[in-house]
């Protein structure tokens, strides 16, 4: 198994001059760039859902001023929503916020003090009750009990891959570049592609398990718009960061051994990377549900003329060739800033129950 950035990786904490808090200015844009598919994503979760509790939670929130800005956009959309709705009930929310555990939390808990002060001032009335807590671990994994989640953000973060992409004899030899470049072989290219794949899918079904029906997600990252990997913006600066390490070898600074097995577990995808796996993990779901339907009608009938030995075999077999078929539908448009909702349990029952084409956007 590759070498597994949990642990490892973090950004800079506390507050100085280095710290990913005082250097979070794009990724500040982008929040701002997602703001109304938030609050639309968001305000959706509670007018369908009108839940008295509501689990929200910030994927990758990092520690800086950012971290809060979801919370805070959040209780905002909801305050004015409950007032807009005139609804007495106030919604209890429970805000998770999840990053690795070398994120520096404290220095975000420190600041919880002030914040509360803060929205306390310029909500006044509007204000719904909330509580913060924190969830350390990989979102390359489960991290709630089924079913718990109303809505899921996450900022920036999902470029991390889980493992510094690997090739069929381990470390990628990658003729001194940190990133895809157009001198990468063709094999890292692919292992780079490969490793984006696997971790989106896992994701997906991770998230997928953890949303309840009718839930959100929200998701931005940053992607490439030629369709080459190496061809896209990231590639240029990693670029020149890797000529910026040759220079240190130059100088005899680090060993030219550390340089050429060095590789970024970063990739920023193309749209139709991201289409892809989206629709693949959406067709298989939907396989799912139509083989479930299928099998409960017409097991019997198959078992009496062939025997019971080769039902899951076969339903297996089925299933897999279901979800060929629906991968091969026309699939809708994507957005970079991508707003995903989890069917109700109804809707999902009704796709079983008729047209498989039609659930060719199951998620
Ligand atoms: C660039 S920061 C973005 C922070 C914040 N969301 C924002 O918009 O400013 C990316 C964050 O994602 C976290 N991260 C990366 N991979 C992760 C993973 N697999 N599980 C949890 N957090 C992860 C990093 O530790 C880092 O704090």
């Amino acid at each position: 198994m590759g070498k597994r950035i949990e642990g490892i990786l973090h950004m800079v904490g506390g507050a100085g001059e280095t710290s990913y808090a005082s250097n979070s200015k794009f990724q500040e844009k982008v929040l701002h760039m997602a703001k109304p598919i938030l609050e639309e994503a968001i305000g959706g979760v509670y007018m369908s859902l009108l839940p008295e509790r509501m689990a929200v939670v910030d994927l990758g929130c990092s520690s800086g001023p950012n971290t809060l800005e979801v919370v805070s956009e959040v209780l905002d959309v909801i305050g004015k929503l409950r007032r807009s709705l005139g609804r007495q009930e106030m919604p209890e929310i429970l805000f998770f916020l999840n990053d690795f555990p070398g994120n520096d939390f404290n220095h975000v808990f420190r600041s919880l003090g002030d914040y509360k002060r803060k929205v306390e001032e310029e909500k006044g009335k509007l204000l719904v009750p909330y509580y913060v807590v924190g969830v350390p671990g990989s979102f390359y994994g489960r991290l709630f009990p089924s079913q718990s989640v109303h809505f899921f953000n996450a900022s920036s973060c999902l470029n991390w891959l889980s493992q510094v992409p690997e090739g069929e004899q381990g470390v990628l030899l990658n003729n001194k570049n940190i990133y895809v470049a157009e001198t990468s072989p063709l094999e890292v290219v692919k292992a780079y592609q490969d490793q984006r794949q696997r971790d989106l899918s896992e994701f997906l079904r991770c998230r997928h398990a953890e949303l309840t029906y009718g839930a959100r997600m929200v998701l931005s990252f940053v992607g490439r718009k030629a369709s080459y990997p190496p061809w896209g913006d990231m590639g240029h600066l990693f670029g020149l960061l890797a000529e910026a390490l040759s220079a240190l070898v130059s100088q005899g600074i680090i060993e030219e051994d550390k340089l050429v097995t060095f590789n970024l577990p970063y990739y920023a995808p193309s749209m139709e990377e991201v289409k892809a796996v989206i629709h693949r993990e959406d067709s298989i779901v939907s396989g799912k549900n139509v083989v479930g339907y299928m099998r409960a009608s017409f097991q019997p009938l198959i078992a009496e003329h062939f025997g019971d030995a080769i039902l899951d075999e076969l339903f297996s077999i089925y299933a897999a060739n279901i979800s060929r078929h629906l991968l091969q539908q026309k699939s809708k448009h994507y957005q970079f800033v991508i707003s995903l909702k989890k069917k109700e349990k109804k809707k999902e029952e009704e796709e079983a129950d008729g047209d498989a084409a039609a659930a060719a956007a199951a998620w």
